[in-house]
């Protein structure tokens, strides 16, 4: 993957977006990187974001656009359950459909894996980014390190039912 280099403008026309799964520890420098500007400068986020003992048991997703680092999620497998979280887009890059090529490749690395369910703890501001996936909130709103959170999740099976029955409409 590339150095994590700082970045201004947006994604001119004709880039190319890309994501790929990046094992542990190689992923880490982009990982950190991301993390610290969008969830520590960015968001002011109140805990740390480089010491999760999760990260190395996780699959990570590193999205680049010509090269360069765009964005990150990464998925943690507990039983028949894929959690996803971390997810994040450096702030010049968003709303150019990065957010939602890490997710369709998480979840298709959630697929793969043969998970049941899909959960994730999402920031509110972000709801209707999930939703859009397929995720559906459960659950009161929470704070998490001083940011109000959903509970969402979604049920694979449902899922690529609806995917199959939308192929045959
Ligand atoms: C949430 C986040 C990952 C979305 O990434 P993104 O690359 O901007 O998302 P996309 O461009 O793929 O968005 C696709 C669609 O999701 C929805 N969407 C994206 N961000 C949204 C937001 N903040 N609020 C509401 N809807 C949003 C929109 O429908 C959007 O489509 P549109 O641009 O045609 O309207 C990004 O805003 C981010 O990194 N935010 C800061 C960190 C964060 O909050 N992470 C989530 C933790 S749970």
């Amino acid at each position: 993957m590339t150095l994590f280099k700082p970045i201004s403008t947006s994604p001119a026309p004709g880039q190319r977006l890309r994501t790929v799964v990046v094992p542990w520890p190689e992923a880490k420098p982009d990982v950190y990187g991301v993390r610290q500007e969008v969830f520590v400068e960015e968001q002011r986020l109140a805990h740390s974001v480089v010491d999760d003992p999760d990260d190395q048991l996780s699959v990570h997703v590193i999205a680049s656009i010509d090269g360069e680092v765009a964005g990150i999620g990464r998925v943690t497998f507990i039983a028949d359950d894929g959690q996803i979280a971390w997810v994040a887009v450096r702030r010049p890059l968003r709303r150019h459909g990065v957010g939602l090529a890490i997710m369709r490749q998480l979840i298709g690395v959630c697929i793969d894996e043969g998970c049941r369910i899909i959960s994730l703890n999402a920031q509110t501001h972000a709801l209707s980014f999930y939703e859009r996936l397929g995720f559906r909130p459960l659950g009161r709103r929470f704070r998490m390190s001083g940011i109000e959170h959903q509970h969402m999740m979604m049920d694979v099976d449902d899922r690529e039912m609806r995917r199959r029955e939308s192929r045959y409409r």
